[in-house]
């Protein structure tokens, strides 16, 4: 079994909904406390044991390159400075040299098509994709999980949690067969299923394990949902000759590329700092105290 050493960060998307924060800043660098978006998502693949972060990032996204570089000057004042914590904290993050790669998806042609670009970085091997809209926080972390399964089922792992029924139509929609380890038969898989006709309420929460195969597969892949070049339509091919397994995730999640689900996430890493927790809590009582008076 080939272990999964890469992971793939589509980030070329516009952040249309959080104009005009977005404007000139990528919408994987709006903060969520004290960190980027996409810190989170990068240190979820760290701790799952990827050790190469390959992004596929588009025009406006040179800071993100930016974010995970050493920036020498800020590092030598902060020593200066005896701000030994805050050097610690960046240290940990910092990949080691050769550790990231960057390509372009030079036009917005969907999901399915961002992915193909990474293939000459990825080469023959599985891969995770994380998805950097959404950032999650669970005791063992999403990819921690579904790589556990990997190893023991192979082929291809795809992370879901259960949504509102009204909601489905909206996401990637898995239909669940047997039960296999931690994980179960994939049966059927839908990308934005017509309202009402859903095969379950399994929704692609943004967390793959794939082959490589699925690479050949993009490469004709035709559009589908919203005129797009959709992932879930190349994984349904990919499932005529290889195994798809799905992954229940039960953590929390918060869809960062909706503002409710921003604002949320803000809301629910800082109670879970303790140094915030009190203060978030007062002023949460407050505010709400106010809105209803
Ligand atoms: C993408 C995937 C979809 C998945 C969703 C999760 O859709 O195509 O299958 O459920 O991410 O966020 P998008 O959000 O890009 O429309």
């Amino acid at each position: 079994m080939r272990k999964v050493r890469k992971a793939v960060f589509p980030v070329a998307g516009l952040g249309t909904r959080f104009l005009p924060a977005t404007k000139a800043i990528p919408k994987e660098m709006l903060t969520v406390v004290d960190r980027p978006v996409i810190q989170y998502v990068v240190d979820e693949a760290r701790e799952a044991g990827i050790e190469h972060f390959i992004f596929v990032t588009g025009r406006n996204k040179a800071v993100i390159e930016d974010h995970f570089d050493i920036q020498f000057e800020l590092y030598n004042t902060l020593a200066e400075r005896g701000k030994d914590e805050q050097l610690e904290r960046l240290r940990a993050l910092q990949p080691v040299p050769g550790q990231t790669s960057f390509t372009r998806q030079q036009e917005p042609l969907g999901l399915g098509h961002a992915v193909w670009c990474a293939r000459e970085l990825v080469g023959d091997e599985p891969f995770a994709l994380l998805l950097p809209d959404m950032i999650m926080h669970s005791q063992e972390s999403c990819l921690k999980g579904m790589v556990d399964l990997y190893d023991k089922s192979g082929g291809n792992v795809v992370a879901v949690q259960e949504c509102d029924p009204a909601e489905a139509h909206k996401y990637g929609i898995v239909a669940k067969g047997a039960e296999v380890g931690e994980g179960f038969e994939i049966t059927a898989m839908v990308e934005k299923p017509a309202k009402g006709t859903a095969p379950s309420n399994l929704y692609i929460n943004g967390r793959y394990i794939l082959q490589p195969e699925i690479f050949a597969i993009l490469e004709n892949q035709e559009r589908g949902a919203g005129g797009e070049i959709q992932l879930t339509d190349a994984m349904i091919r990919l499932g005529d000759s290889q195994k798809m397994f799905g992954f229940h995730y039960r953590g929390d999640t918060y869809d960062c590329g909706s503002p409710e689900g921003f604002v949320e996430a803000n809301l629910a890493f800082a109670l879970r700092r303790p140094e915030l927790r009190e203060v978030v809590e007062n002023v949460m009582a407050r505010l709400s105290g106010a809105s209803r008076g």
